[in-house]
Order: structure tokens, then C-alpha cells, then sequence
């Protein structure tokens, strides 16, 4: 049984960041102690290894088929386990055609971590891909708030499924069902990392100076954009 957690998330635009507060909420509700950790406000280069036997969890956006770099490195520097089990979870670009839930890519994402994780000694307990609403609209135009709400309800009530069966001490793998596409992408990761990062993931984003207009989301912006 699990004693207590510690959920290490990073988040571009809230969705990796919804998925840890349901899965630390669903922990908390069972009396787990849990703390859950934003990368990007901790120091990553000096990482506290969680407390010997917590369950560790990470969780993240996909970005080009693989974790986004911030997270890679923050892995790769992480503690070595004492004794301690590991579960991985990315937020992928779910999109919704009529009635259907289209599923987004993973790439190597969870693969290429949870290799590094075991031979840091942790214990893999679980691999689940989240397919909350795709972010990427430098591909696509925004996704309907209608869409938004009901891609967001399907996707809580599989994370807390997911969560209930990890704190009961289950392994659940479901993103095995997905390794051959992700393998077969997985050329393409590699490529995204040491060139496509540094011109698609910079197509589209937002700063300080965003005015909340909603032209981004929009098809007219959409074909303005190609
Ligand atoms: C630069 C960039 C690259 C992305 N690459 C992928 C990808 O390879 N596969 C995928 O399924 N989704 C991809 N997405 C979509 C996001 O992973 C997805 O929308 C995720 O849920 C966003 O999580 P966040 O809100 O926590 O940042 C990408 C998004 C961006 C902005």
C-alpha cells in the first residue's frame, strides 16, 4: 500500500497540471500524504530526493513526441530510489471529431523516461497517456469550449481511475496499447528535439503583452497563420 506520494508536474497551459491536482486530490481523499511539486518553480538543479518508500509520480505535456526538455533533464537528475515506486503519465492532444475522442501521440515520451527511472532502481507501477484538449494551434484551430468541457470530464474520470487503482497498489500499463505507433514515431522525437524544438514549438506562443482577443483560437487566424 502506498504511505505517502510526491507528484512532480510541469505544465505549458494547465492541462498536465489538472491531471496532478485530480490524482493528488484522489490521494488525499484516501488519507495518502501528498505533495506535489511545479518544476518550474523549483530549483532543478539541486533536487530533494523524496522520502524513502513514497510513491513518485511525474507528469507532463508531450511536446514532439517525447517529454519536453524541462522535464527530461529534471529525470535525468533526479535522485536515485530508495526503494521507492514510479508512475508516468503524459497529457497528449486529445481533439473530438462528432462523437469521437481522437487520441494524440506519444512519441517516447513515457518509454524514454521510464528507461532512465529504472536504472535509477525505481520501480515502474504505472504508464497512462491523458488526451486533454491539444494545445499545438499552430496546427489546428482552438478546440470548442464545448468540446473542451467534455473532453475534460472524460479525462478526470479516467485519471481518477487510474489514481485509485496505483494507490491501491495495482499496476496498470494501458500505454503499452500504444508502443508500436509510438515506436514508430520515435525517429521523429529525436529530430524534434535537435531541430524541430527550435523552430515548430516557436511558431505560436504567447507573452506578457496577450490581450485576451481569442483571434488565436480562431479559424480566420488559423489560415492567416500558413
Ligand atoms: C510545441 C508543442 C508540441 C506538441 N507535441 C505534441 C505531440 O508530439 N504529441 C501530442 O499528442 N501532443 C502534442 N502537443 C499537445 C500537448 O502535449 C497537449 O495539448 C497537452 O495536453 C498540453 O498540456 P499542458 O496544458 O499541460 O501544457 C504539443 C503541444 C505543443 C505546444
Amino acid at each position: 500500500m502506498v504511505t505517502s506520494l510526491n507528484i512532480y508536474f510541469f505544465s505549458g497551459t494547465g492541462n498536465a497540471r489538472n491531471v496532478a491536482r485530480w490524482f493528488a486530490e484522489t490521494a488525499q481523499a484516501g488519507g495518502t500524504p501528498t505533495k506535489t511539486t511545479d518544476i518550474a518553480e523549483t530549483d532543478r538543479k539541486h533536487i530533494q530526493p523524496p522520502p524513502q518508500g513514497s510513491l513518485v509520480g511525474f507528469i507532463s505535456p508531450t511536446h514532439g513526441f517525447n517529454y519536453p526538455p524541462a522535464m527530461m533533464y529534471f529525470i535525468f537528475r533526479f535522485p536515485r530510489a530508495k526503494g521507492n515506486s514510479v508512475f508516468l503519465m503524459n497529457t497528449r492532444a486529445g481533439l473530438k471529431l462528432s462523437k469521437w475522442f481522437v487520441p494524440g501521440l506519444s512519441g517516447i515520451a513515457l518509454w524514454l523516461a521510464a528507461v532512465v527511472l529504472l536504472l535509477k532502481g525505481y520501480r515502474i507501477v504505472g504508464l497512462r497517456s491523458i488526451d486533454l484538449p491539444s494545445n499545438w494551434i499552430s496546427f489546428h484551430p482552438g478546440v470548442k469550449e464545448m468540446v473542451v468541457a467534455s473532453i475534460y470530464a472524460r479525462c478526470k474520470r479516467i485519471t481518477v481511475s487510474f489514481a485509485d487503482k496505483i494507490l491501491s497498489g495495482k499496476r496498470v500499463y494501458t500505454a503499452f496499447r500504444d508502443i508500436i505507433q509510438d515506436l514508430l514515431v520515435s525517429p521523429v522525437s529525436i529530430g524534434y528535439f535537435f531541430v524541430g524544438r527550435f523552430i515548430l514549438a516557436k511558431s505560436f506562443y504567447a507573452t506578457s503583452a496577450c490581450d485576451n482577443c481569442d483571434l488565436c483560437t480562431n479559424w480566420i487566424f488559423f489560415f492567416c497563420n500558413f
